[in-house]
């Protein structure tokens, strides 16, 4: 009987995560199911516990949930413990085990397929929700020139950055917390919007001078033009959404489940022709 997985979130019916899971397993012969799981927004835990019970295998977890996931989650392997985020759920011996594959998935996108090698480069985060502390530790590990976390909230920065320096021992330098008018004057290299605003066609307010020559913008919102991808574009910045960095944190999560990572490029490729 085929193996059962599924992308537990509220909302979820949005989820691209069972197509491009299908391609995967018929890509590597894998037998698998590969479904949508709506869970309460009070009934995560409960939902999870379910879906294992019955003969589950594996989940991916989405909004609002990850923090949750890492709550319950008894054992946390790679970045998934200082993200505070797990977006990967695997059984082991009856215990289930947390990763947070979005920042590998992120760094694979950038240096992989759009050629953007982050070591020595001057790199700007925007926002300081889940999406940036997910990606923090993987991206530092590129050993970029600085590292500069911008939000709206400027206290939600500082407290990200000590926590990721002072609390889980990262030792970097270069990492600074910064307000979004602290940005002026500077340039960057790498700007990543981890912001939401794109959901709500918003952008954080950015400097026009923000981009250095052969800037890349990178949303990790997908599937849509964002404001903050257009800004880019009009500023001599190449634009790129996050659908690699969604097709690359699948890969290895079914990696992390079957022991095996799909080629990538042709799924990419499918979901770009929609
Ligand atoms: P996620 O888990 O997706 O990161 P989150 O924890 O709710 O979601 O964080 C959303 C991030 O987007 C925050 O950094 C938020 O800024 P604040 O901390 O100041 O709220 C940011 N954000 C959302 N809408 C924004 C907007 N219109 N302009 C700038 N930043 C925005």
């Amino acid at each position: 009987m085929s193996e059962r997985y599924a992308v537990v979130g509220n909302p979820v019916s949005h989820s691209q995560s069972p197509q491009i899971h299908a391609a995967f397993a018929q890509q590597t012969a894998q037998d698998i199911v590969y479904e949508r799981l709506l869970a309460p927004l009070d009934g995560f835990r409960e939902t999870v516990t379910q879906f294992f019970a019955a003969g589950g295998c594996g989940l991916n977890v989405t909004v609002p949930f990850k923090r949750e996931a890492w709550e319950l989650t008894g054992m946390r392997v790679g970045n998934a413990g200082d993200a505070e985020a797990v977006n990967t759920i695997k059984t082991e011996g009856g215990k289930l085990v947390g990763y947070n594959t979005d920042g590998v998935g992120l760094v694979t996108d950038l240096e992989r397929n759009l050629r953007c090698a982050i070591s020595g480069k001057r790199v700007l985060l925007l926002g300081a929700g889940g999406a940036t502390y997910g990606v923090m530790r993987p991206l530092l590990e590129q050993r970029p020139a600085s590292l500069v976390v911008a939000n709206r909230t400027p206290e939600k920065a500082d407290r990200l950055v000590r926590h990721f320096l002072q609390y889980r021992g990262l030792a970097a330098s270069g990492v600074s917390a910064a307000s979004y008018p602290d940005l002026a004057g500077k340039q960057f290299d790498l700007v990543i919007n981890a912001t939401s605003a794109g959901l709500s066609g918003e952008m954080p307010p950015l400097p026009a001078a923000l981009f250095g020559a052969d800037a890349l913008a990178y949303d990790m919102v997908y599937g849509r033009d964002t404001p903050f991808l257009a800004f880019a574009r009009q500023h001599g910045a190449r634009a790129v959404d996050g659908l690699g960095m969604l097709v690359e944190q699948a890969a290895e999560s079914f990696l992390i489940w079957r022991g095996v990572r799909p080629q990538t490029a042709p799924v990419i490729a499918m979901l770009r022709s929609r």
